[in-house]
């Protein structure tokens, strides 16, 4: 287990007893994500597992996951949904930084769900992560991450205001589109934490994906495959070139 390099508290430590009931409405990514743990005949690696929310259907769906998280807390809370499901040997979880993950093994897939790359600040720190997923990966392996640019009115509807997401969850999103971050708080009673998640545009994206030696096989609009048309959310499809 490798912890060189991680703070002692993570920002989604302090949010991890919430994360389930904030993030319940998201369910539209699973299907997408277990068709191509299935497809991969695994072991899939997903970096930035959290608490097990895509990882725990993927090992119900019978595919080996090791699943990596800066995170002690929301890989507590995946070590447990692995539990209750029953699946625990399928699911390998693992303390580290998805950058330099801990990770020896060679697979035919790798996620990175639901925006977790744009917690990378800059665009040095995003292709470090796109190149250490490219390493797990096994000769023509795949990638597959979604990532999101904001519109207009999604800007002007939610900035700065809190809006209650799910029964007594609270988020509050502050945009800054100078330097492309949005500064995500969440508050739950006393629970309250703050990231950032730093965006780019598709073909800032492309880019960086061939740097970092990945053919784009299909560039999705939506989980149900739809293309992508400069919609907020880009869900890339990608092989790893030879
Ligand atoms: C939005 S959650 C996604 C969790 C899960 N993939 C899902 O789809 O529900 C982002 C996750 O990224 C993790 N994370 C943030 N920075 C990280 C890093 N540098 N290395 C590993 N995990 C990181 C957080 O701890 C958190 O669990």
């Amino acid at each position: 287990m490798t912890t060189c390099n991680l703070p002692l508290l993570t920002l989604y430590d302090r949010i991890a007893s919430i994360y389930d009931p904030w993030s319940r409405s998201v369910t539209e990514d699973v299907g997408f994500y277990v068709e191509q743990a299935l497809a991969s005949g695994g072991p899939v690696v997903e970096l930035a597992v959290g608490t097990g929310r895509i990882a725990v259907p993927i090992a119900q769906a019978g595919v080996r996951v090791i699943g990596v998280d800066s995170s002690p807390e929301m890989l507590g809370f995946a070590r447990a949904a692995a539990e209750s499901a029953g699946v625990t040997d399928l699911v390998d979880l693992r303390l580290g930084d998805l950058r330099d993950p801990p990770i020896s093994e060679r697979v035919p897939l790798v996620i990175c769900p639901f925006r977790s790359l744009l917690h990378m600040e800059t665009e040095d720190e995003k292709l470090r992560a796109l190149r250490a997923a490219r390493v797990l990966l096994e000769p023509e392996g795949r990638f597959a991450f979604d990532v999101f640019s904001p519109s207009r009115e999604d800007i002007e509807e939610t900035h700065g205001r809190w809006l209650e997401r799910e029964a007594g969850i609270f988020e509050r999103a502050d945009w800054d589109e100078g330097t492309r971050t949005l500064s995500l708080s969440v508050r739950s009673g006393d629970v309250i934490t703050t990231f950032g998640l730093h965006w780019l545009s598709a073909p800032e994206w492309l880019r960086l994906l061939d740097e970092a030696g990945f053919a784009v096989d299909a560039l999705y609009g939506w989980f149900d495959r739809r293309s992508y048309d400069g919609e907020e959310d880009m869900i890339f499809a990608c092989t790893a070139r030879g």
